[in-house]
């Protein structure tokens, strides 16, 4: 039933804007569903969960690979972002996924790599304040993909939590008319949230990386043990992730899951915060408390 009227089952490489373009057009006109899984590549077990529950709530489903040089706020960042093409392909084959989109730099930004969509407001805090112009890039390269792709629902990871608000804010604002679906966020089994980044650490970064899983896990405990003062969290936090040698806090912060205003007492809304660098990798993670 699902895939009847379209040639083949197979899943099909697209470079080019007007190709994805043409297809969901087509969609449309066989009254056809399409979900849009937006991905960096490097793919894990993380992206994999957005990628099945799209394939679950849509007829098609869509993915799309492409290192966006407009959000990475630092040169080095970008050169060493990990890249595996084939192995992404052969982990989105395996899936059934219909459509992988890999654009080249030059087709996403024919007239050279700029942000031309800039943030909403919550963008500002958190992420934004220590990434400067990251989610302008974010916002217009998620504002072409839409644009170039409509669809009807497409999924976003609770692991860059303020990144989901930013689209939701942004596609309500440009009115883009497509569904933002939050998927949970997927962890190893050592607790650290599945990230491309955690390639690039040691075996010993690994192992303090653990600090921002658990700092969270800590936050949870006091909660559930009737602990409402945010303060008092956030310094057990911080003291947690002071303790690894090779951590370096950027933030830990406690905030309205509505608008990321920062709280002093903990409420039914309240989602804990962290960016940490271990080594030089900077980690983000986060948690409903
Ligand atoms: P990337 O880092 O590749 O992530 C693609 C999607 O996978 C994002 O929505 C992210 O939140 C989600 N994701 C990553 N790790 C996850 C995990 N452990 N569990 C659940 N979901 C996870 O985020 C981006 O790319 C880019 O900013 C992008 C939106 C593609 C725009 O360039």
């Amino acid at each position: 039933m699902k895939k009847e009227n379209f040639p083949s089952e197979k899943m099909k490489l697209l470079k080019k804007v007007f190709e994805l373009s043409e297809i969901s057009k087509s969609l449309v006109l066989f009254g056809k569903t399409m979900g849009f899984v937006p991905t960096m590549g490097a793919l894990h077990e993380g992206h994999i969960s957005l990628v099945r529950k799209c394939l679950k709530e849509n007829d098609f489903c869509a993915v799309s690979i492409f290192v966006n040089p407009t959000q990475f706020n630092e040169k080095k960042d970008l050169k060493k972002y990990p890249r595996n093409l084939k192995k992404d392909m052969e982990l989105l084959e395996r899936e059934n996924v219909d459509f992988v989109f890999v654009p080249s730099e030059k087709e996403m930004y024919p007239d050279g790599l700029v942000s031309n969509a800039r943030a909403p407001a919550i963008s500002k805090s958190l992420e934004g304040k220590f990434r400067k112009g990251h989610f302008d890039g974010v916002c217009t390269i998620v504002k072409k993909l839409l644009e170039i792709a409509p669809c009807q629902k497409a999924y976003f990871g609770q692991k860059d939590f303020q990144q989901y608000l930013v689209i939701k804010k942004m596609v309500s604002e440009f009115k883009i008319p497509v569904e933002i679906v939050l998927c949970p966020i997927v962890r190893e089994k050592s607790g650290l949230a599945m990230s491309s980044r955690n390639k690039r650490l040691n075996a010993a970064e690994k192992k303090s990386a653990l600090s921002l899983s658990k700092s969270l896990c800590l936050a949870k405990k006091m909660v559930l043990r009737g602990e409402k003062d945010a303060g008092k969290i956030k310094f057990e936090m911080k003291k947690l992730i002071e303790n690894e040698k090779l951590s370096k806090i950027e933030y830990v912060e406690i905030c309205d899951k509505e608008n990321l205003v920062p709280l002093k007492k903990i409420s039914k809304n309240a989602i804990a915060l962290v960016a940490v660098w271990v080594g030089k990798i900077r980690l983000i993670d986060n948690s409903f408390l």
